[in-house]
């Protein structure tokens, strides 16, 4: 197996148990019509084995957060000021002050991502083997007899028959087939932690379940820790055990997943699990936020929700809340949480609201 080429640091014994920690991460990206400021100060610590799901809608900053994360956004992007902290083994490191070499090493062998859309993202000249192993050789891993059977074996994991798919170029595969030979590679190295940013969108219904078996195996069979960015509701909520809801480039809640779907505190968490369409509930209850995200260019004073929420007062238009502790382990960045509370004791949410199988769109964009 290739070996890591970081440059650990003896960690904090108290944090052994996040893997990694994010405290007051930034990110702008520098455009022509000024800095998009599309992650404003992210703290969250990953517990080791969870898989934490970051919902919001299109734009609030999900993608460019994985992609913080292990180092990937554009050279026009500021990451500053903010630290990553990475652990094992109680060592750590500071990802955003990796070096070149060393960030091959955190990247696959450490920490990996599947991108969004990254089903076309294949090199469509090379079959699996071939990727597999360019990959494995970028590591230092030069065994191909070893590389071949650990492909093997996550090709079965993944419920591929490797005869069929190790010789095969990409075209020849379907989107789920991809997905999971992508799902295989990333596993390759044995990260710790695996990044997947909505892994089930371009799927259909069918494939997006197997998917999701598989995703819940590597959770409770591999005692995986993931994150999982998904604008999808109902496959957070079948496979979070925490949920951030992002909104404008911060997390503005954060809790269980029974916390989230069912005791949310953040009228904007409200508002996106009233608008997922249930069997139960009917489409005459539909409900939908009103307005659009706002102009990370150019963003509203106070909390950024105030133009969108009903629960707004004057102290919102000046004032952006932080997040604060709502019941033990919950936190929303909400001035009048307490009123989403007795709003839901009105009008209770369904319980089961967001059971997959209760839900008729699985891939409901709210906008
Ligand atoms: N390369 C980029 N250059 C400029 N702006 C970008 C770039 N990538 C993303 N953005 C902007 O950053 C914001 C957050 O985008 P993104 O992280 O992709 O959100 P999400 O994944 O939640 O849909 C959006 O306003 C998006 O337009
Ligand atoms: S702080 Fe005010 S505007 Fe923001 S979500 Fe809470 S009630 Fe709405
Ligand atoms: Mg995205």
């Amino acid at each position: 197996m290739a070996k890591s080429k970081l440059d650990w640091q003896t960690g904090d014994a108290n944090d052994r148990q996040a893997p990694l920690s994010l405290e007051n991460v930034h990110v702008a990206y520098n455009t022509r019509r000024g800095k998009v400021r599309a992650i404003r100060g992210v703290t969250i610590d990953l517990h080791a084995g969870e898989s934490l799901a970051l919902i919001g809608e299109s734009g609030s900053g999900k993608s460019t957060l994985g992609l913080a994360i292990v180092r990937l956004l554009p050279d026009t992007a500021e990451t500053s000021p903010g630290v990553i902290t990475y652990r094992r083994d109680g060592r750590e490191v500071n990802v955003l002050q990796l070096k070149p070499g060393e960030l091959r090493a955190f990247r696959w062998s450490e920490c990996a991502m599947v991108f969004q859309a990254a089903l076309n993202a294949f090199n469509p000249v090379l079959k699996v083997w071939a990727q597999a192993l360019d990959t494995a050789k970028a590591h230092g891993w030069h065994d191909k007899e070893a590389v071949r059977r650990r492909l093997v074996e996550l090709l079965e994991f993944v419920q591929l028959d490797p005869k069929r798919v190790i010789d095969a170029y990409p075209h020849e595969l379907s989107g789920g087939m991809r997905q999971r030979v992508l799902i295989a590679l990333a596993l390759l190295l044995n990260p710790q932690i695996l990044i997947l940013d909505e892994p089930t969108t371009a799927l259909d219904i069918i494939t997006q379940r197997t998917i999701i078996k598989l995703l819940r195996e590597l959770k409770e069979e591999q005692h995986f820790t993931m994150i999982f960015i998904s604008h999808d509701l109902a496959i957070a909520a079948e496979l979070a055990d925490r949920v951030a809801t992002m909104y404008a480039g911060r997390v503005v809640e954060l809790g269980t997943s029974d916390d989230i779907f069912y005791r949310p505190r953040h009228p904007y968490t409200l508002g996106l699990i009233r608008a997922v369409p249930t069997v139960t509930g009917g489409f005459e209850q539909l409900f939908s936020i009103p307005g659009s995200p706002p102009d990370l260019v150019d963003l509203p004073k106070g909390c950024k929700f105030h133009p969108r929420c009903a629960f707004a007062s004057d102290r919102c238009k000046q004032e952006e809340p932080e997040l604060e502790e709502v019941s033990p382990g919950h936190t929303a960045a909400c001035w009048h949480w307490h009123e989403v509370e007795a709003e839901l004791q009105r009008n209770p949410l369904h319980r089961g609201a967001l059971n997959l199988t209760d839900v008729i769109a699985v891939d409901v964009e709210v906008a």
